[in-house]
């Protein structure tokens, strides 16, 4: 019970608050599970962005544990491929976990595996990422709104000095659902206000890809030509800002991001990139695991879902949708910091001493 208390007291917004108090609720007194040890298997996309093994997998192991003592953590990293997730959901399905926390390398190409998981009465929890067919539940951020934070900052840094100003997109993966709806947000801000010189789809969300991409971009439209970056994450954000440097870009235009990663907000405060959007870990991985304990017990959503989604087969999930938050140089401290994602030592290493001085981080 403890460990509810404190997780409660971290949670970031009421509807995170409301979910642990929950989760605390349904996970304490007698041990609902008794002598079965219920199985979870948790299947990740990617060992590029460091989110999924440094954030969410150790925070969704400890909720699921603090909820479920019994419970064991199966997990599996797919590295970006397809195939090698259907195969690792086939596997869950072929042992007979008791529930999948699932965040899909490609939302379209896993919607027959996770029938055939549903077919085998194995619950599917649709993790940050939502997949297709018939899943039992999902947790994530708005993702329009992650676009509009970044388009309306993009907006905010060019200021109003470039008349026609002329951008950069560098999208993510289109078979994650998430880079069609962060595309979708920041185009709704940026349509009519920018011109986009070159826009590139990243496969995998791979870092290297957008360093290329972003070459290519300077190559054919000149050092001198943009005026901005939207990147929709930190890692593409990392990729675009090295080809700028290694192009001899100067000054740097500004670049977006997501994902508030320590290098991100080591690059925001040397002045190298513009943004990042911080969508708060703790909160997701509590409903996720919420919602992957209460599959694994076969008990319903109810008391850890307080939205609903409609996946693209138009049926009614439920659902936690959480509230991204934009993040630069000066809020850096008020947010990510002050919610204990990283601290000021971490972020300010030497060389950044005199720039985290005039950030106010100190
Ligand atoms: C997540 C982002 C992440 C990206 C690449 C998206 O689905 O929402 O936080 O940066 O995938 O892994």
């Amino acid at each position: 019970m403890k460990a509810c208390i404190r997780d409660t007291a971290a949670a970031v917004t009421a509807v995170s608050a409301a979910v642990a108090l929950a989760a605390c609720g349904a996970g304490a007194g007698s041990d609902p599970d008794g002598d079965k040890a219920p199985r979870i298997g948790l299947l990740l996309p990617d060992a590029t962005t460091a989110r999924w093994e440094a954030q969410d997998r150790p925070l969704l192991e400890k909720r699921i544990k603090a909820l479920c003592a019994t419970c064991v953590v199966e997990h599996v990293n797919a590295r970006g491929e397809v195939a090698i997730q259907q195969e690792q959901m086939d596997s869950m399905i072929t042992k007979g976990v008791d529930a999948i926390v699932l965040v899909a390398v490609d939302a379209r190409s896993l919607g027959s595996v996770v029938a055939k998981a549903h077919a085998a009465d194995i619950p599917v929890i649709a993790y940050d990422r939502l997949a297709e067919g018939p899943i039992s539940g999902y947790v994530s951020f708005d993702g329009e709104e992650v676009g509009k934070l970044q388009g309306r900052a993009l907006l905010h840094a060019m200021g109003d000095s470039v008349a026609d100003p002329q951008i950069v997109m560098m999208n993510g993966d289109p078979a994650d659902p998430n880079a069609v709806s962060f595309k979708k947000g920041a185009m709704s801000v940026l349509s009519g206000k920018v011109k986009i010189g070159k826009e590139y789809d990243t496969l995998q969300w791979r870092t290297e890809t957008a360093n290329m991409n972003m070459s290519a971009a300077i190559s054919a439209l000149g050092a001198d030509a943009i005026d901005g970056v939207y990147s929709a994450n930190d890692g593409l954000a990392a990729g675009s800002i090295s080809a700028l440097k290694a192009n001899k870009v100067d000054p740097l235009p500004p670049v977006t991001g997501q994902d508030a990663e320590l290098g991100a907000l080591r690059r925001i405060v040397a002045g190298d990139q513009y943004m990042t959007v911080f969508k708060p870990f703790e909160p997701e991985a509590a409903a996720g695991g919420a919602m992957a304990v209460a599959a694994a017990r076969k008990e319903g959503m109810d008391r850890v879902a307080s939205d609903e989604v409609r996946t693209r087969g138009g049926e009614r999930v439920p659902a936690v949708l959480l509230t991204p938050v934009s993040v630069t140089a000066d809020t850096i401290k008020d947010t990510v910091v002050k919610e204990g994602l990283h601290t000021v030592q971490q972020i300010c290493i030497p060389q950044l001493r005199a720039a985290c001085d005039r950030a106010g981080l100190t």
